[in-house]
């Protein structure tokens, strides 16, 4: 059966099905994937049969499988490199505290996983376990076609700027009691603003809640400018949203999108989502768990994590 593709926008996201991803699969249908997910940049899948260790082999087919955060060397599951987004604890109790609805309100700001890393992320494969009733989808913003559809002025104001990004700035937009000089002192990782996504060979903005500074710019100005290109690209003719069943995936790559947790009753429903992300293929060499290593080197920060409720915070987003 060939793969079929149907897609939500004309230039952004598809509904993919017709092939059995929970299997292994032969190297013409793995580049025919990797392809697919290329030029949509955003693909849903449904109904994948996916566990925890199928869905880590599936997503290796687009390359390095980055570990996730481990504190303490502690991971919720066996596979370590699957993210923890879900609500719940071990125990599968819902999880409510002031540090987890902030890692929430974070996460529903738009941004780039892990923008923050001077080895960035490419493709994130996000699988629904358990969903609410209600809600509780993610909103997906097309930064090819929003970059192309810039004046003309726009584009050249862009040419060869460069942006800091950093993991404890989009914390203090959410809410997180940081001082500007406290995140000054923090880890922090430059990129263009406007990039090349290789697998397309189309340009895309790359800016997002991580997002602090423009390089050569007053603080002031170039955040200006940064809300301007982040509420650009995310005008409903860029915008999709996925919502999920247990057993649906949605996979997406932050070079040439922008996402954000959709709103649902987090202290009512558990939802559990698991995901996994690869590395920017083009990004050179990072330590197998340079995640840690960025929290770890960021020290005693407020609201890092100190019991056992905390485990998944801080958060990769
Ligand atoms: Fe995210």
């Amino acid at each position: 059966m060939p793969i079929k593709v149907e897609p939500i926008l004309p230039r952004f996201g598809a509904e993919v099905s017709g092939v059995d991803i929970s299997k292994p699969l032969d190297e013409a249908t793995r580049r025919q994937i990797i392809d697919i997910q290329h030029e949509w940049g955003v693909t849903v899948w449904r109904n994948t049969h996916l566990d925890n260790a199928s869905h880590v082999a599936f997503s290796r087919i687009f390359g390095h499988v980055e570990l996730a955060p481990a504190r303490n060397g502690q991971y919720r599951f066996e596979q370590p490199e699957l993210f923890d987004a879900s609500n719940i604890d071990r125990s599968g109790v819902i999880v409510d505290n002031a540090s987890i609805r902030l890692a929430a309100k974070g996460n529903r700001l738009w941004h780039s996983d892990s923008s923050f890393m001077k080895v960035r992320a490419a493709e994130a494969l996000l699988l629904c376990h358990e969903a609410p009733p209600h809600g509780g989808p993610t909103w997906f913003a097309d930064t090819r076609s929003a970059y192309e559809d810039l004046p003309q002025t726009m584009k050249d104001r862009l040419e060869g700027l460069q942006a800091v990004h950093s993991y404890f700035w989009s914390r203090r937009r959410a809410g997180y009691p940081y001082t500007e000089e406290e995140v000054d002192a923090m880890p922090a990782a430059v990129h263009p603003v406007v990039h090349v996504h290789k697998g397309s060979g189309r340009k895309a903005l790359f800016i997002g809640a991580h997002t602090r500074d423009i390089i050569g710019m007053q603080r002031e100005d170039g955040r200006k400018l940064i809300d301007e290109l982040i509420a650009w690209c995310t005008q409903p003719q860029y915008v999709i949203s996925v919502h999920y069943k247990p057993g649906d995936m949605s996979i997406w790559d932050n070079l040439c999108s922008l996402h954000r947790g959709g709103e649902y009753e987090d202290t009512r429903y558990r939802r559990d989502m698991r995901r996994t992300t690869v590395r920017d293929p083009d990004a050179g060499e990072a330590s197998s768990d340079h995640y840690t290593r960025l929290f770890t080197d960021a020290g005693d920060t407020p609201f890092a994590p100190r019991d056992s409720t905390l485990e998944r915070i801080p958060e990769k987003v």
